[in-house]
């Protein structure tokens, strides 16, 4: 029988701007903390793991911040691939036509939440914080 697991609270809509930083939480992937984000565009919101397709490693250059300049790419800040906002894919640099790990995202009643799952879930009370980037 599969896990039921409530959704998890995010962030108040208002902390995301079109193309603007994005907020970051954590999320346990196989036994591990590690850090996921959600940002907004053309007025959706969307939510990945923050680790790169190319090397595992997160991808704001200053916490937050995943977009490029022009607001329309998220960017890796380590070899600069770039990723559709909406679907996480690489459509520039080392890691072309890989994907993010995509969340389960929904914004509703002024609020973004995330709906945890078998495989990305969330941490347990105890584990550690994740530090800024
Ligand atoms: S680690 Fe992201 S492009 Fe290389």
């Amino acid at each position: 029988m599969p896990e039921m697991t409530e959704p998890v609270r995010i962030c108040e809509s208002t902390a995301l701007e079109d193309g603007g930083l994005g907020v970051r939480f954590p999320v346990e992937v196989r036994g591990r903390t590690v850090s996921a984000f959600v940002v907004r565009y053309a007025g959706g919101v969307h939510g990945y793991l923050n680790q790169c397709a190319h090397v595992p490693m997160e991808m704001d250059w200053q916490e937050g911040q995943f977009f490029e300049s022009s607001g329309l790419y998220l960017m890796c800040a380590t070899h600069g691939a770039i990723y559709e906002p909406d679907t996480g894919r690489c459509v520039g640099g080392p890691c072309r036509g890989s994907h993010l790990s995509k969340l389960d995202i929904a914004e509703r009643n002024g609020e973004v939440w995330w709906q945890p799952d078998a495989l990305f879930r969330m941490p347990a009370p105890t584990a550690t914080p994740i530090p800024p980037a």
